[in-house]
C-alpha cells in the first residue's frame, strides 16, 4: 500500500527530539515556520513521555491548552521564572523568543536556570522560525530545523482531503500512482500551503484526480517565488544558443545522464556542481541557464543578495530555508549567479556583519559537502579574490571552469547564432572578417554590436550587412581593452586551477 510505504518515512527531526528530551536536554531550539504543526508534534511527544505542556507568547504568557494562561509571566523573565520555580515533568515551549534574546538580562537569566534544569524533567523549547542565538548561549542549546512535511505527512494530508472531498460534492479519481505524484509535486511546501494548493486545485475543476499536479506545481513555483532568495527560473535558452565553450558542453553533455538510477547501477556518482569562473559576457549566465533545459530538471536561482539580509541570525536561517526548498523539489539545478556579489557586500559593512558571511558560507559549503539529493549546483563568478578558498578547494564542487574571451572560431560561431535568432542568413555576412575585427570582444560585446548594426540598417532603412556590424565593431571598445589587467590576472590564477571551458588552441586572438 502506498499510505503505508510513504508513511514509513517518518520525520526524522521527531525521532531526534524524543531522544533529546528523555536524554534531559535543558534547551532545544526547534527552527520552524509551521508553529501549528510543530505544537500538534510536541503535543503528540509531551503525551507520549507523560508531560504536562507549557506554551508561552509574549502576548498571553504561558499556559497549558485548553486552560487560561497565567497572564503575569508575559514578561520575558518572569517566563524564564515560571519555569525556574515549576516543579512539573514539562515541556516549556517558548515561541518567538529570538528577539528578547538580544536582551543581555534575558540571556544571563537563561544561563542561570539551565543548570537546575539538566537535573530536573523540565525542558525549554524555543519555537522559532528564525534561528539567532546569542554566542553566550551557542554551548547550551541544540538546534533542530524541523524539516518541511515529508512524503508520509503529505500523504496522510492527500489522502484525507480525498475522504473529505468525496463525501463533499466533489469527484475524486485518484490511482496510487496519482497520489504518490502529488505527494511529489507538494514536497518543498508547508502542510498549510499543501493544503490550500489541494483545496484550489480541486475547486477549480470540481474534481480531485491526475490533472491537478500541474495546478499543485503551479502553486509551488508561485510560493518558492514568494520566499524572494530562490526563483523558479523559466529556463528557455538551449545548447545550441552557446556559441563555443566546447569543452564545458562536452563535460555538461556526460553527465546529463548521470541522475538516472541506470548511471546509480553503474556506479556513476552523482553530479554535484561546477563553478563558471570568468570575464564578464561569455556566457556564464547563460550556460547555467542552458544546463537545465539540457538535462531537463527545473532550474531554480538563488539570489545571494537577498539571502544577507534583515536582522541577525536571519542570513543563515534564509540559506538554510533555500537549501532545504531546493533539495524538496531535486532533482533539480540550484544556480548562484554571481555568488562573490553577496560577499562583497557584507564585507563593506563588516562592522554590522559579525562573521555573518562566512557562516553563512560555511552552511552552504557543508551542504555541498554532505549533500545527498540530486541538487547540481551552477555557481557563476568573476573574480576569486573575495571566494573562499573552501569553496575552491577539491571536493565541494566537481570542476572549476575558466570562461575565457572567445577565439576567432568561437566568434564566429557567435555571430552566427545571434544572427539567426534575429532571423539573418548567415551565409549572407563575411563572418571570418567580424571573427577578425571582434578581436578581444566578449559573447555579449559581439552581440551588442550586432543589435547596433541593426538599428543602424533599420534607421538608413537598408537591409543589414556586413558593413553595418563593422561600423559598430569599430566604434566599440570591448571591456577587455580598459580591464586588461583583471582579466590577465584571471587568466593567470585560472592556468594552474582551473579547466577551460574551450579548447587550448583557441586562444582569444
Ligand atoms: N558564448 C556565447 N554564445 C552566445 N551568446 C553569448 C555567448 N556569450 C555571451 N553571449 C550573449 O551575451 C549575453 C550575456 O552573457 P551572459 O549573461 O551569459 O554572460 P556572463 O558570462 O554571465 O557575464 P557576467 O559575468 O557579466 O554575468 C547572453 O545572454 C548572450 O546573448
Ligand atoms: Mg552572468
Amino acid at each position: 500500500m502506498i499510505k503505508d510505504r510513504l508513511s514509513a518515512m517518518a520525520n526524522p527531526q521527531e525521532a531526534e527530539l524524543e531522544i533529546l528530551v528523555r536524554a534531559r536536554y535543558p534547551l532545544i531550539y526547534l527552527v520552524s515556520w509551521e508553529e501549528g504543526r510543530a505544537e500538534r508534534m510536541l503535543t503528540a511527544l509531551a503525551a507520549k513521555q507523560d508531560k504536562r505542556m507549557f506554551i508561552w507568547t509574549s502576548t498571553i504568557g504561558f499556559g497549558e491548552p485548553g486552560k487560561s494562561p497565567d497572564e503575569s509571566t508575559r514578561d520575558p523573565q518572569a517566563a524564564l521564572d515560571f519555569v525556574a520555580r515549576s516543579q512539573e515533568s514539562a515541556l516549556f515551549v517558548i515561541k518567538d523568543f529570538h528577539p528578547f534574546l538580544q536582551n543581555h538580562g534575558v540571556v544571563r537569566r537563561v544561563r542561570d536556570i539551565i543548570d537546575g534544569l539538566k537535573s530536573s524533567y523540565k525542558t525549554i523549547i524555543l519555537l522559532s522560525p528564525v534561528l539567532a542565538i546569542p554566542v553566550e548561549l551557542e554551548k547550551e542549546v541544540t538546534v533542530i530545523d524541523y524539516d518541511l512535511p515529508g512524503p508520509g505527512e503529505l500523504c496522510s494530508l492527500v489522502t484525507e482531503v480525498a475522504a473529505a472531498s468525496q463525501s463533499g460534492r466533489f469527484q475524486v479519481d485518484l490511482k496510487s500512482d496519482d497520489v504518490e505524484k502529488i505527494v511529489q509535486a507538494s514536497m518543498g511546501l508547508t502542510l498549510s500551503e499543501a493544503e490550500n494548493a489541494l483545496a484550489k486545485a480541486i475547486v477549480l475543476d470540481s474534481k480531485l484526480g491526475p490533472g491537478d499536479i500541474d495546478v499543485i506545481l503551479n502553486e509551488k513555483k508561485q510560493i518558492i517565488r514568494k520566499s524572494r532568495m530562490l526563483e523558479f527560473y523559466e529556463a528557455n535558452e538551449e545548447f545550441g544558443q552557446i556559441g563555443g565553450l566546447g569543452l564545458l558542453k562536452e563535460w555538461l553533455q556526460k553527465r546529463g545522464v548521470a541522475f538516472s538510477s541506470k548511471a546509480r547501477q553503474f556506479g556513476l556518482p552523482q553530479p554535484r556542481g561546477i563553478l563558471l569562473l570568468g570575464v564578464q559576457g561569455c556566457g556564464k549566465s547563460l550556460t547555467c541557464k542552458a544546463i537545465a533545459s539540457l538535462w531537463r530538471l527545473p532550474l531554480l536561482r538563488l539570489d545571494m543578495g537577498s539571502v544577507f539580509g534583515g536582522i541577525v541570525g536571519q542570513s543563515e536561517e534564509n540559506m538554510r530555508r533555500a537549501i532545504r526548498t531546493a533539495e524538496s523539489v531535486a532533482p533539480c539545478v540550484l544556480w548562484l549567479d554571481e555568488i562573490e556579489k553577496g560577499l562583497s557586500g557584507t564585507e563593506s559593512s563588516n562592522v554590522s556583519d559579525a562573521g555573518t558571511t562566512s557562516r553563512v558560507f560555511s552552511t552552504f559549503l557543508t551542504w555541498l559537502q554532505e549533500k545527498t539529493k540530486p541538487v547540481f549546483v551552477a555557481a557563476t563568478a568573476n573574480s576569486v579574490s573575495l571566494l573562499p578558498p573552501e569553496l575552491l578547494r577539491k571536493g565541494r564542487l566537481d570542476e572549476i571552469f575558466f570562461v575565457d574571451l572567445p577565439s576567432a572560431a568561437e566568434r564566429r560561431d557567435i555571430f552566427a547564432i545571434h544572427l539567426a535568432k534575429r532571423g539573418r542568413r548567415s551565409a549572407a555576412f563575411d563572418l571570418p572578417e567580424l571573427a577578425r575585427l571582434s578581436a578581444g570582444f566578449s559573447g555579449a560585446e559581439v552581440e551588442q554590436c550586432l543589435v547596433e548594426g541593426l538599428y543602424d540598417a533599420f534607421h538608413q532603412e537598408k537591409e543589414l550587412d556586413t558593413g553595418h556590424i563593422r561600423r559598430a565593431l569599430a566604434a566599440a571598445v570591448p571591456l577587455s581593452r580598459t580591464m586588461k589587467e583583471e582579466i590577465d590576472g584571471l587568466r593567470s590564477w585560472a592556468s594552474s586551477r582551473a579547466r577551460p571551458a574551450s579548447a587550448g588552441d583557441s586562444a582569444p586572438q
